[in-house]
């Protein structure tokens, strides 16, 4: 029995794969290393996943039709595909609508042709985002609530892969759960994300752009929450149709007090430049987990402080180090909501 992890050199999957291989799991992590941030972070998280017992790294493309189909057929003991690997961020997606296409369309395809003739495959499980709610102004965000307004490209290409959750369910049967994240932050985090670059900034004294005055607001999930509730999903294949599952919360924190936060943390003040929000941001998340406590029984609850004063202590060390954002393509939005959105 062997479990995938796709973006396993990434934020969240990094840490997926972590806690499985602390459970004593065999874990197969897959990742292209893209340079859309940082490579060395990615490089430094798959240094601590590397010596680890029990796993095993492919550095493949997964828009590449041969690779992925190729590593799935010579591991038939896997069980279980977490395949959280993506273009992420909103806003990126007006730079280059072009990368979320060949990876959250054509890379999630590849990864369901491949699913659907894995023999011992119970559980295809795969990160949806809480951009998939568009402009809705019915808070919290439900699972029934209607989805089908996307404000960018990226939430049109995560709606997308729902829609094919359904069609593959229908045709093969393929047990799927979509996790619908809500602006997940935390220690070895995302560098275009805005509570890190914001920390970047504050620490070096560059100004912040800030939206509407910090009024715009986000429901922030403190990674090891969000890590909890993939796992005991990833456990619960199924039995009829495909399910999308929030992973929020349920909390919405403005922008503002994400900043005093990480003055506090910081020890120095923000410089603030405010502008409007952009097109591609949303106004407010706020997720309704009623869901995911029905299947799981619990749901995210790490409060804001203290999810940032564990960022913050990361971040500290890791900047002391030596680690830097690099050539950032700085991002934000609704996965992404830097500089206040
Ligand atoms: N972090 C959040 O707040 C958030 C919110 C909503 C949704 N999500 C989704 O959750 C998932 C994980 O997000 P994250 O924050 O860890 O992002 P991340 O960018 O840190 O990780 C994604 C990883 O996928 C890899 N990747 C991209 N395209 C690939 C391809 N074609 N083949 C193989 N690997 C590829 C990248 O190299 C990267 O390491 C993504 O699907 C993202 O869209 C994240």
């Amino acid at each position: 029995m062997s479990i995938v992890v796709t973006g396993a050199a990434g934020f969240i999957g990094y840490h997926v794969a972590m806690a499985l291989l602390d459970r004593g799991e065999e874990v197969i992590g897959v990742d292209v290393v893209n340079s859309y941030y940082d490579v060395a972070l990615k490089e430094a998280r798959l240094a601590r996943l590397t010596p680890r017992r029990g796993f095993r790294f492919a550095r493949l493309d997964l828009a590449d039709r041969e690779a992925f189909p190729a590593l799935a057929a010579a591991n038939p003991e896997v069980t279980t595909l977490i395949h959280l690997a993506a273009q992420a961020g909103v806003r990126y997606s007006m730079v280059d609508p072009h990368a979320y296409v060949t990876s959250n369309v054509m890379g999630h395809l590849v990864v369901l042709e491949a699913a659907r003739r894995m023999k011992g495959l119970r559980h295809l499980v795969y990160a949806s985002s809480s951009s998939v709610y568009g402009g809705s102004e019915s808070l919290p965000f439900g699972e029934r609530d209607r989805a089908d307004t996307p404000l960018s490209l990226y939430a049109a290409t995560k709606r997308a892969d729902e829609l094919f959750a359904h069609a593959y369910a229908h045709l093969f049967g393929l047990p799927q759960t979509g996790l619908r994240f809500f602006t997940v932050y935390g220690p070895w985090g995302r560098p275009d994300m805005a509570y890190y670059s914001f920390a970047e900034a504050i620490l070096s004294g560059r100004p912040i752009t800030v939206y509407d005055g910090g009024k715009v607001r986000r429901d922030f999930t403190f990674i090891e929450d969000a890590v909890q509730a993939v796992l005991a999903l990833a456990a619960l294949p199924p039995a009829g149709p495909p399910r999308v599952v929030n992973i929020g919360n349920h909390r919405s924190e403005p922008v503002s007090a994400l900043i005093a936060l990480l003055e506090a943390e910081l020890g120095r003040r923000a410089v603030i430049v405010d502008t409007p929000r952009p097109a591609a941001d949303v106004a407010e998340t706020c997720a309704d987990v009623e869901r995911l406590r029905g299947l799981v029984g619990f749901s995210p609850e790490t409060p804001l402080d203290r999810g940032i004063a564990r960022f913050a202590a990361w971040f500290r060390e890791w900047h002391m180090a030596g680690g830097g954002s690099g050539d950032a393509r700085r991002d934000g939005g609704v996965d992404a909501p830097r500089r206040g959105a």
